[in-house]
């Protein structure tokens, strides 16, 4: 069996790498991989992380290109390798606009698709946009649907998919999270290496298209006021490579000697990261698995969430992103003990480390 495991960026990279790993440890299965580029440096970083060379880089990248670009190239680049190759199944990871063209490109040629991460909505198409619809989109071409928890398979029951191609496996985020938070855990880096982690040290990362504008300005400057009033804060902040994220980011955090701007950070350093930081203030989707299953609270700067586990769990918060609202909740969870102890549990909805291994095990038994 021929299996093809196409994606493009950072977080897809993160999440498919621990399949890609098991599924090399298989015999009947023979694997590739094919990269589109929609993201370089970032997926770069990835990819020698895990130690993934791809066999085809579609090398998409271009600078502030379009969703509609993104979707062309993908779906002309892919129509050659599938040519060559002809995969059994091609697997595709998440929401991104490389997932959906990838899957489309698939059912174009007959080919089945494996959808990993599977189920996830928010109810509303244009938050998150575009991936709210990338997912649904890609869902309706998909054959085997790997949703990481019961809840995602309820929302593909509703949605009138045949129950026996939905599969419960959770996700492949906690695995490649086990493979890389260590207790003692040495950056190599002069800024993360020198702060005192005893500070109240908050992550924060801000990327989503649906905060571009007001909405981010309202979260920076919420957040910057909060340096202002507490000294005992230090923000650190691996701003997204989007030109439109770094310069509203500037504009804020620049001037602040307790705010540090630093570049994207590999997975290793990140993830070790989130392990030391009293707290996280995110839109990213990845950032809200992670940190619950370390125990850190996240408040979540968006108005929906497909990820209403770990809200529910109460580890996470969904703040929205008024200024007011999003001051209000940093301070309560500076201040307020009894609130960060509640939510700083360490619990797991995501998965239990082994999604990998059960959706490899799925794909040998379904061919
Ligand atoms: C994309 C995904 C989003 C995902 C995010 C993960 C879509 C529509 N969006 O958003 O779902 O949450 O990735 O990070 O698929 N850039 C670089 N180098 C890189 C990556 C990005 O310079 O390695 C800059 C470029 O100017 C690029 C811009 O960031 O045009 C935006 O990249 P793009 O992939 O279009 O969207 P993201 O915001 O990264
Ligand atoms: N991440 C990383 N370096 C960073 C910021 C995030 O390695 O500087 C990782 C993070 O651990 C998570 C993933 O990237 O696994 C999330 O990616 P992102 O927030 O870009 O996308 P999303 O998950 O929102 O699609």
């Amino acid at each position: 069996m021929k299996v093809l495991f196409v994606f493009g960026t950072r977080p897809e990279g993160i999440k498919m790498a621990p399949i890609i790993k098991e599924i090399q440890k298989r015999d009947k299965i023979e694997s590739y991989t094919c990269v589109t580029g929609q993201h370089r440096e970032m997926l770069d970083q990835v990819l020698e992380i895990f130690d993934i060379v791809p066999d085809y880089d579609l090398n998409i990248f271009k600078k502030g290109q379009s969703l509609t670009e993104v979707t062309t190239k993908t779906l002309l680049g892919l129509e050659k390798v599938l040519d060559e190759l002809k995969p059994d199944i091609l697997l595709v990871q998440g929401d991104t606009t490389t997932v959906f063209a990838a899957a489309l490109a698939a059912f174009y040629k007959k080919i089945k698709v494996g959808h990993v991460e599977a189920g996830l909505r928010s109810g509303n198409i244009y938050s998150p946009y575009p991936e709210e619809a990338n997912r649904k989109l890609t869902g309706i071409v998909t054959n085997f649907h790997f949703a990481p928890t019961i809840a995602n398979k309820n929302n593909l029951l509703r949605e009138g998919y045949d129950e026996d191609s939905i599969y419960i496996t959770g996700n492949t985020v906690i695995d490649a999270l086990k493979y890389s938070v260590k207790e003692k855990y040495e950056f190599g880096n002069e800024i993360l290496d020198n702060i005192d982690y005893n500070k109240d040290v908050i992550l924060l990362t801000s990327h989503r298209r649906e905060n571009w504008g007001e909405p981010m300005e309202n979260i920076f400057s919420a957040v910057k006021r909060v340096v202002e009033e507490r000294e005992n804060v230090e923000i650190i902040f691996p701003v997204h490579l989007n030109p439109i994220v770094r310069e509203i980011a500037n504009k804020y955090f620049s001037d602040l000697d307790r705010v540090h701007l630093i570049e994207p950070l590999s997975y290793l350093p990140f993830s070790n990261l989130m392990n030391k930081v009293k707290f996280v203030i995110t839109d990213s989707g990845g950032v809200q698995e992670e940190a619950p299953s370390l125990g850190k609270p996240v408040l979540v700067v968006r108005n929906e969430t497909e990820r209403m586990e770990g809200i529910e769990a109460k580890t996470a918060k969904l703040i929205g992103t008024e200024y007011s609202d999003v001051y209000n909740n940093i301070i309560s969870l500076l201040d307020d003990k009894k609130l960060y102890d509640e939510m700083a549990k360490a619990i797991n909805p995501y998965g239990d480390g082994n999604a990998a291994k059960k959706i490899v095990d799925i794909i040998e038994k379904i061919h």
